[in-house]
């Protein structure tokens, strides 16, 4: 099949480059031109890994074509996805303009019998929005359908070449039927579901995540006073296959472009329905307040932070990733060198992207930078090679041996016995 993407970020992009993969001819296309120029070379805008080897091999082939024009991209596809941003507007309610200029767009080229995929993260209702906005300019017959996307940033590809399901989501029979037929050659089960349900399964398999990861870290503040350990806890009750092993992790509170935007969203949305969802404004307050803690955390171990040199590895919102959107690390950052802290970091990936949001802050080139003299280092990324760091001759750079761990990622005896004071989050 002929497949049109617009929107060439995490989504758009990892999608294309799997639909080239499974043997549909792609063009994908995006309002950044700078973009386009650098897929159509093979190069991708953004770290994923395996992407780039991915893409670059089907643009050589032919199979993925990065164009400036949506007229070429769309008006013999068969299939049109829409997979552009749709960011949080200040009330917390999703600002759909982006998916609306995009449909626009797609109604003056769009063929009969075409199917336009709703793929961006919509509020219920927002797919039979863009069918009424497309009619409006068209008179060609064509189908809408939801498909929203489950992958994680840093496993993007493997997460759209091995999905735990495809939910599809349309109306009417043909939508249906072309959209199986799209995917019939990747694995994972199929959910086939009506408009409004598929849209709010994505939301509400966020809210869930962003729930399990709020609870971990209420379990985890109050094994602080109790005396009880956050992680063995999350072990005993992960292995039970009802609640399952994962995002059971605590730690300095979920970010990204998509947890805290998602949760914000799907809690206008309730508020436009007149519900009042109170777990899901609990999920949202105890993921803020949580960097808050980790901040009382530095203060009560080091006192006033002015002039206090700390030591910061990590900047991005997680760990394979050089997005810093909605940054756990960086928000506590910015609340440090607010309080006067001489801020020193280090990040694997996303030091670039970091500087964008904070233009005073200087990333080090080496993990090792960030314990020069520090008063103390914290952990606000999971890279896994942190765990590697030499730290007993690491200790001996520091002024004061002190490790504030907000990803519980370092062994707390081991770190003692090197003689560090330290401190995770709801382990003793
Ligand atoms: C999330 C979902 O996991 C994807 O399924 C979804 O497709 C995607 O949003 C989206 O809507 O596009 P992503 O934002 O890439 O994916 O990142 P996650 O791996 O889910 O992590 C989100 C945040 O939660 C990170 O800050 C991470 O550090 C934190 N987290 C995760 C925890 O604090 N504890 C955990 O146990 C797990």
């Amino acid at each position: 099949m002929k497949i049109a993407i617009i929107g060439a970020g995490y989504v758009g992009l990892t999608s294309a480059a799997v639909f080239a993969k499974i043997g549909h001819k792609v063009f994908i296309t995006d309002k950044d031109g700078e973009k386009i120029s650098l897929i159509a070379v093979g190069k991708i805008p953004f770290y994923e890994k395996g992407l780039e080897e991915l893409a670059k091999k089907m643009v050589l082939r032919g199979m993925l074509n990065a164009i400036e024009s949506t007229e070429k991209a769309v008006k013999d596809a068969d299939a049109i996805f829409i997979c552009v941003g749709t960011p949080t507007k200040k009330s917390g309610e999703a600002d759909l303009s982006q998916v609306f200029s995009a449909a626009k767009e797609i109604s003056k080229y769009i063929k009969n019998g075409a199917v336009v995929v709703n793929k961006s993260t919509v509020p219920v209702s927002t797919a039979e929005k863009v069918r009424d906005l497309i009619s409006k300019n068209t008179n060609a017959k064509f189908y809408i359908s939801s498909c929203p996307e489950f992958l994680r940033e840093g496993s993007a590809l493997s997460d759209t070449l091995n999905p735990s399901r495809i939910v599809i989501g349309a109306n009417t029979h043909y939508a249906k039927k072309i959209l199986v037929k799209l995917h019939e050659r990747l694995p994972g089960e199929r959910v086939l579901t009506d408009l409004r349900t598929a849209e709010t399964i994505k939301y509400a398999s966020n809210a869930f995540l962003a729930a399990k990861i709020s609870f971990m870290n209420e379990i985890a503040n109050l094994c602080e006073s109790s005396g009880a350990n956050v992680s063995d806890v999350a072990l005993g009750m992960g292995l039970d296959p009802r609640i399952g092993k994962s995002f059971l992790n605590a730690g300095i509170g979920y970010g990204g472009s998509c947890f805290p935007k998602d949760t914000r969203a799907l809690h206008s949305v309730a508020t436009l329905h007149k519900y009042d969802f109170k777990l899901l404004k609990a999920i949202i307050e105890v993921n803020q307040l949580q960097k808050r803690r980790f901040l009382d955390k530095i203060e009560i171990a080091l006192g006033n932070l002015k002039t206090k040199r700390i030591g910061a590895l990590g900047l991005a919102f997680k760990n394979n990733t050089d997005d810093v959107r909605e940054s756990a690390a960086l928000e506590i950052i910015s609340m440090l060198m607010k309080r006067g802290a001489k801020v020193s970091a280090y990040d694997p990936l996303a030091s670039e992207n970091a500087k964008k949001i904070l233009p005073n802050l200087t990333p080090r080139k080496k993990p090792e930078d960030v314990f020069e003299k520090a008063d103390c280092v914290l952990i606000l990324t999971e890279w896994p090679e942190f765990k590697d760091l030499a730290w007993a001759k690491l200790k001996l750079k520091m002024h004061r041996p002190l490790i504030i761990d907000g990803r519980n990622l370092l062994n707390p005896s081991k770190m003692r016995k090197i003689g560090f004071k330290y401190i995770s989050v709801g382990r003793p």
